[in-house]
């Protein structure tokens, strides 16, 4: 198959990466030259394991190509996925589909075949329909079709969750659109690894809002269990265990820790509680985690000052981790923000130290230090937190920690030391969940 990806974003770059490993032959279409020209040099503009290596190989077989020129990318294309961004609109939190939009014209201008044209990109439910209105008046002649695939990967694993997906979602009533989309993904379907799931293009949409929203609610109901285990003397990383057992419950997303970030979660949270509210079926669970979460974060702040003895002035507090979590150098509504600005407005110095994030934080965190090592960030300082459980950090010389601290505390938002191992090492120690 000949496939067309616009936007060599996180989703893009990924997705257009795996189909050529698949064997398809895949061209990556940006506006932006210096991406383009970039990934000509096999520079990638995120991080993410294993892409760099990927692109690599599948450039060198002749099956992925970059290039700004969509006219060129469009003009051979069995399908072409628009992948651009959808970020939040600036005031009042609706899925900003000008980019969409702005693919969907130029794809008409260029079109020369029947192609079939994907939604990739998270869109609000209905957006398939305006895309397939556009292409009509752009490109009556064409017969292009437009299909729903949402995508499901997670920053750091993202190669793995493309290639190993629990499912793939087809939205689209039309035979011959759903045959190209078949033979697409046949490569996962070979292997029965993945159910290949046809729906119609609406229920596509939606498929990927609540998937989210309903991952969101299950961190969220497991938040705010620790709060209250904290209250009443239990374990939330055992009670997880005790309900995620469970099948019909899953083990999965149970981790108790700062509130969800990222560039999904809380940006799909917000355009399905427009939808909703247009639909005028207010989704009230999804509005109460999403305040739920975002007093969760700020309040995280204030665990700290309580696990300093209730003072933060003039104290020194190291932050382990920036990145909303592990494996990327993703800030994008990262917890670390409003750990942090709560605790510079209750007068604590901040000096921070990430693996990946620190240069992609540093704009987003005035008056922070950055530290080069966690040993670095610790050393006299009056606490350590760690907000995001880099692997790295799951193997520190704690004693050493100890040592270094003006202060021996230790507050673990990820629950990723055992207290007895903290407490052995000189270190007082504040989880998630426990008492
Ligand atoms: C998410 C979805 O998982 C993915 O399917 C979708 O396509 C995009 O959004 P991502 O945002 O990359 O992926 O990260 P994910 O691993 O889902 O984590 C999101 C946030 O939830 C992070 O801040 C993470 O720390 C938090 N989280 C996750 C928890 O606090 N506890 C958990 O148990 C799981």
């Amino acid at each position: 198959m000949r496939i067309t990806m616009i936007g060599t974003g996180y989703v893009g770059l990924v997705s257009g990466a795996c189909f050529s490993d698949f064997g398809h032959d895949v061209v990556c279409v940006d506006k932006d030259e210096r991406k383009i020209a970039a990934l000509h040099d096999n520079i990638m503009p995120i991080y993410e394991p294993g892409l760099a290596e990927l692109v690599a190989t599948n450039v060198r077989a002749g099956r992925l190509a970059f290039t700004t020129n969509l006219a060129e990318g469009v003009k051979d294309a069995d399908a072409i996925f628009i992948a651009v961004g959808t970020p939040s609109r600036r005031g009042d939190g609706h899925a900003d589909l000008s980019y969409v939009f702005a693919a969907a014209r130029e794809i008409a201008e260029n079109l020369t075949r029947p192609s079939v044209i994907v939604t990739k990109s998270t869109v609000p439910v209905g957006t398939g329909d305006e895309v397939e209105r556009i292409l009509a008046e752009l490109a009556p002649q064409s017969g292009a079709k437009v299909v729903s695939n949402p995508e499901f990967l997670r920053e750091g694993a993202a190669i793995s969750d493309f290639k190993r997906p629990d499912r793939v979602v087809v939205g689209s009533d039309d035979e011959a659109a759903r045959a190209v989309m078949a033979e697409i993904y046949r490569p996962l379907s070979l292997n029965q690894s993945a159910p290949v799931l046809f729906t119609g293009r609406r229920t596509a949409e939606l498929i990927k809002y609540a998937a989210n929203a309903f991952l969101a609610v299950k961190i969220t109901f497991i938040n705010e269990i620790a709060d209250l285990c904290e209250q009443v003397g239990a374990d939330v990383q055992e009670v997880a265990r005790g309900i995620g057992l469970d099948n019909r419950i899953g083990r999965k997303f149970l981790n108790a820790g700062p509130g969800y970030g990222g560039s999904c979660f809380p940006k799909d949270t917000l355009a399905l509680l427009k939808t909703a509210d247009d639909a005028e079926v207010p989704l009230r669970i999804v509005e109460a985690t999403v305040a739920v979460n975002d007093t969760r974060k700020r309040a995280m702040g204030r665990k700290v000052i309580k696990a300093m003895g209730g003072d933060a002035r003039g104290k020194t507090v190291g932050v382990l981790g920036l990145t909303f979590k592990p494996d990327t150098d993703d800030m994008r509504d990262a917890p670390s923000l409003s750990v942090i600005q709560a605790l510079q407005d209750a007068g604590a110095t901040v000096r921070a130290y990430d693996p990946e994030g620190i240069e992609q934080a540093r704009p987003m965190l005035k008056d922070v230090t950055f530290a080069t090592d966690a040993y670095a960030a610790a050393d006299g300082a009056d606490a350590l937190v760690i907000v995001t459980e880099w692997d790295e950090f799951r193997a520190l010389d704690l004693k050493r920690i100890a040592a270094a601290m003006a202060s021996p505390t230790l507050v673990d938002l990820r629950n990723i030391y055992p207290r007895d191992e903290v407490e052995r090492a000189g270190l007082r120690v504040t989880g998630i969940g426990k008492s």
